[in-house]
């Protein structure tokens, strides 16, 4: 028999606190994100242990009600194959999938770097299954756009010669350069930079990928092609300079939000949010959403995903990682209500809160 008590946090969310699937097992699912369809959200994480390099894969849990999760198994598996870029040990964070209505497809990206590499590869990987659970299989993996200009780049900085010296960083000569475009120039034959990512998808069906790229210091948004399995070519940079990562986008009425951090590795900081009428911008900066206690460390998080609530209108939870980085495992989920103020995204601190508490 379970109590009143238990039975009333179960139709709760706890940020924070160890969240457990239907077996009772802790759900291991970071750096995730939601996709609903067919009247379920299916949460597609990171799988860690003690370290955060990929051993296992990508898992999956499906949910009703956003309270009760259920272990749907890996949806992506690491390979033993030691030729494969996602072989075990690989890095493999912040998957998403949208689904294709087209081909019937689930389409997931995932931020990928190769074995033994560090951070270096910089690339986003795709993988596509006809089934939400997966498996998964997986395509192949990109450095995006290569031999493409960003929209509005300016002609005069495509001739700019790269100078041994542009390249030291953090100097203001440094920034002005890499504001016009340095790193751009420098990987555009082979293909630019693709960290911490997100997809969205618009009403029309248009579907993008946004990306930390030029070492972290601007977001890119790529347009996917009709089938979300590559891209077109078109992109577009948000904040150039910035330093954004982890970036979440959402639309309301009309405008598009997007939550992203600053980058200071697996430590929080203070969130950052932007707002544009349209998805090629010129975003317009809004600060830090978070409000109040430990809102200059979101929480002690970093977002992953704002993921719009099935039946509500204007209803949005704000998705973040509190990461353990000596124990990845450990991980906690901050799912916490967007609400909006003057057409700004806030964020405050709940210990618990309920779907209900939408208006
Ligand atoms: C911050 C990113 O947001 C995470 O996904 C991860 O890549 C860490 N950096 C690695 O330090």
């Amino acid at each position: 028999m379970i109590s009143i008590w238990s039975w009333l946090h179960a139709q709760e969310i706890h940020p924070g606190e160890i969240w457990k699937d239907t077996r009772g097992n802790p759900i291991n699912a970071h750096g995730g994100g939601i996709l609903f369809h067919n009247n379920t959200y299916y949460w597609y994480g990171e799988h860690k242990d003690k370290t955060n390099d990929a051993r296992v894969g990508v898992t999956c849990y499906s949910s009703k009600d956003l309270y009760t999760r259920k272990y749907e198994g890996v949806a992506l598996a690491v390979s033993s194959d030691p030729e494969s870029e996602i072989v075990s040990g690989c890095i493999i964070e912040r998957p998403k999938v949208i689904y294709n209505k087209k081909n019937k497809e689930y389409v997931m990206w995932f931020h990928l770097e190769l074995k033994d590499q560090g951070y270096k590869a910089a690339k986003t990987a795709v993988a596509v299954s006809k089934t939400p659970q997966g498996p998964f299989v997986y395509i192949k993996s990109h450095n995006p756009n290569a031999g493409q200009w960003p929209l509005g780049f300016r002609e005069e900085w495509k001739h700019k010669k790269i100078i041994e010296k542009d390249l030291k960083g953090w100097t203001p000569e440094w920034e002005k350069e890499v504001q016009e475009g340095l790193y751009i120039r420098r990987d555009f034959k082979n293909g630019q930079m693709a960290r911490d990512m997100t997809l969205f998808v618009d009403d029309n069906g248009k579907a993008y990928h946004i990306h930390s790229s030029e070492e972290n210091m601007t977001l890119h948004i790529s347009e996917l092609t009709d089938d979300y399995k590559s891209f077109t070519g078109k992109y577009a940079l948000i904040a150039a300079g910035g330093q954004n990562e982890a970036p979440a986008l959402f639309k309301k009425d009309g405008i598009y939000y997007l939550i992203t951090s600053g980058c200071t590795g697996w430590d929080p900081n203070a969130a950052r949010s932007f707002r544009a009428k349209s998805i090629w911008g010129p975003w317009e900066s809004l600060g830090n959403p978070a409000v109040g206690k430990d809102a200059e460390t979101t929480f002690h998080s970093q977002s992953t995903y704002v993921l719009p609530v099935k039946g509500k209108k204007d209803a949005f939870i704000f998705m973040a990682d509190r990461w353990r980085p000596k124990n990845p495992v450990d991980g906690r989920y901050i799912w916490l209500p967007v609400e909006f103020e003057n057409g700004r995204p806030v964020i405050r601190w709940k210990d618990h809160w309920s779907l209900k508490d939408f208006k």
